[in-house]
């Protein structure tokens, strides 16, 4: 009991030790740089925002792109950093941002928006600073995830969801040790048939792969709990499997959103699964085909918010401890075949949606 504390209090010390180390590194770092680029312009009063190569790598990306409506028409001219969805950074001026969002997931009507689409040039490849990379929402049909994204080792966010991505997720990706945020899902046809690449990625702290045909990897769960800084993992509709009974990720004590709804487990729940973990808040594991008792340790989840287990093969009483879960809000649990009084559950939980 007094040993969490304890570790906590140690964990944050290094933090704050890491911290600042961090910070007497960027301040050094900045001295320097900013002595010459201030050399820079007293040699030139035209500093010029962008770095010449960047913008002809946005200008050959550019090129590859199909933009009917238009989107990037303010790419042109010299200063690549005033271009829309382009961001440098105002330390050395590198592009280290690009946020292409295109609006394609929220059709007028049943229109989608006219997005970007066409290929995706190796051309990007120029852009060797690039932190942030958000083409979600377009249209690329037919297209594969490129495997030189793999290269760009600064990236720590990459957004290619719902933007009809097809084919194999390249392994490439695994090289990216820098990145937190990860989202492949709603694509047209993606797949990846091994994701051992995914374990090499530990800094990783949003996974998003739903809707990515998951169902030649057997193995993920121990590739999964090789990622112990997850907050939010999404595997929805993956035509995931398993082949042990027992699901269980005890190193990810750090996730707070578990969404596995939509697979095809068919296996019987048991009470040593996932329930241990104590911080999540939201918890979907509806439509699996899963039997069983309705378990009694879902009592000990604590921290949970939203629970979703309908459309399984529950069966049994729902346990009285359930309305130890003070801070639920939605318990949906409907298509089982669970009997016994929600009027308890609703009297200690006023404002549940169920
Ligand atoms: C991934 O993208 C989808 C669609 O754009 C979005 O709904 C979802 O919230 C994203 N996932 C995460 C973990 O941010
Ligand atoms: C990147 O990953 C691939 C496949 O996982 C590997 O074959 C390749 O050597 C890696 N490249 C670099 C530069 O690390
Ligand atoms: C999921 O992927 C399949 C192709 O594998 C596609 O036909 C389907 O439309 C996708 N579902 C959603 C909700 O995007
Ligand atoms: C969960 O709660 C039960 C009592 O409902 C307790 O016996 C059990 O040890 C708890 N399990 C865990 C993993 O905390
Ligand atoms: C719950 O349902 C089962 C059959 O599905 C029945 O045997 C049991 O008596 C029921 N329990 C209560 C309390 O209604």
């Amino acid at each position: 009991m007094e040993k969490a504390p304890m570790d906590k209090l140690l964990l944050s010390n290094i933090h704050i030790m890491t911290l600042a180390a961090l910070l007497l590194l960027i301040h050094g770092k900045g001295v320097v740089e900013s002595s010459s680029s201030s050399s820079y312009s007293h040699l030139d009063d035209t500093v010029i925002g962008c770095i010449a190569h960047e913008r002809s790598a946005l200008v050959g990306f550019k090129a590859g792109l199909s933009d009917p409506a238009n989107l990037l028409s303010s790419w042109k001219g010299d200063d690549c950093c005033k271009w829309k969805g382009v961001r440098c950074s105002s330390r050395n001026n590198h592009v280290v941002k690009l946020d292409l969002w295109g609006g394609g997931c929220d059709p007028i009507g049943d229109v989608r928006r006219q997005v970007l689409g066409g290929k995706m040039s190796s051309s990007l490849l120029g852009l060797r600073h690039l932190q942030y990379l958000d083409l979600s929402c377009n249209g690329f049909y037919g297209v594969q995830v490129p495997e030189f994204l793999g290269s760009l080792h600064k990236l720590r966010y990459i957004d290619l969801s719902e933007s009809s991505f097809t084919g194999n997720i390249p392994p490439q990706l695994g090289n990216l040790s820098n990145l937190r945020y990860l989202n492949l899902s709603y694509g047209a046809g993606t797949y990846s048939k091994d994701i051992t690449w995914l374990s090499q990625l530990t800094s990783l702290e949003h996974l998003d792969l739903s809707n990515v045909s998951l169902s030649a990897t057997v193995h993920w769960l121990p590739v999964v709990n090789m990622l112990p800084s997850l907050k939010v993992l999404r595997l929805s509709n993956c035509y995931l499997r398993t082949s042990s009974t027992s699901l269980q990720l005890p190193n990810l004590t750090s996730l707070e959103t578990l969404d596995l709804s939509h697979n095809s487990f068919y296996t019987h729940i048991t009470p040593n699964w996932f329930w241990g973990l104590t911080s999540l808040k939201y918890l979907d594991i509806s439509s699996n085909g899963f039997h069983g008792q309705f378990p009694e340790e879902i009592g000990n989840m604590t921290s949970i918010v939203e629970l979703y287990l309908s459309s399984n093969d529950l069966v049994g009483m729902i346990p009285s401890n359930l309305k130890n879960l003070c801070s639920m809000e939605v318990f949906f649990a409907y298509e089982n075949n669970i009997n016994g009084s929600i009027t308890e559950l609703f009297l200690r939980l006023p404002s549940l949606i169920i």
